[in-house]
């Protein structure tokens, strides 16, 4: 049995697990419902990024007892650019530390580039970027990260970057 999981805040990535489900026929189910995820042979998490940690990630894949009779696909949705090797890199970083081993060496990983509506963000999460923007200003030319550079062009705006068409080489792994 194949599953779609996301974790999402304000919708993004909810739009590319509902979008996937239509083009495969596979359910999508948030994170929190997911009860015995043992269940299933096929595992797509698709997890919004928040500073580096994958939601619900953690919680949900190390419940896998036997990951290497599975299929586990990952995809990460970020604001920074997905094509960016240190942006890939560092969302790598973050995922190993948030999986055991086992589950995370049996998972491949994309990234999805997601949106930001700043009207629309909780007190705890516009104090954190009105942090990180305050702190992003300061950096010189060539201490600007993909991630500094997304929030230095996107604060307080209201953006969206989602390409359904970036979930195409998923929709090809599954099959
Ligand atoms: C507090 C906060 C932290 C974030 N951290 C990251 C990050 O580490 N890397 C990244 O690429 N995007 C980051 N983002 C952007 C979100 O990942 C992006 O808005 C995503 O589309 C949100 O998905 P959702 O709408 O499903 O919640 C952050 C956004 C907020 C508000």
């Amino acid at each position: 049995m194949k599953i779609i999981i996301y974790g999402s805040q304000y919708g993004t990535t909810k739009q590319y697990a509902q979008e996937l489900s239509k083009k495969t026929g596979i359910k999508a189910e948030e994170y929190v419902n997911i009860e015995d995820i043992n269940q299933y042979g096929t595992i797509i998490y698709i997890g919004a990024l928040y500073a580096g940690s994958v939601l619900g990630m953690k919680k949900t894949l190390n419940k896998i007892s036997n990951p290497s009779n599975k299929k586990i696909i990952i995809a990460t949705v970020g604001l920074a650019d997905p094509t960016d090797e240190e942006n890939i890199n560092n969302i790598r970083e973050g995922i190993k530390r948030q999986l055991s081993e086992d589950i995370y060496n049996q998972a491949s990983i994309h990234f999805l580039r997601g949106g930001i509506d700043y009207s629309q963000l909780n007190l705890k999460h516009k104090t954190m970027m009105a942090f990180v923007h305050k702190r992003s200003k300061r950096l010189k030319e060539e201490e600007k990260t993909a991630e500094v550079k997304a929030i230095l062009e996107t604060y307080g705006k209201n953006v969206n970057f989602i390409d359904f068409d970036s979930l195409n080489p998923i929709i090809l792994e599954i099959n």
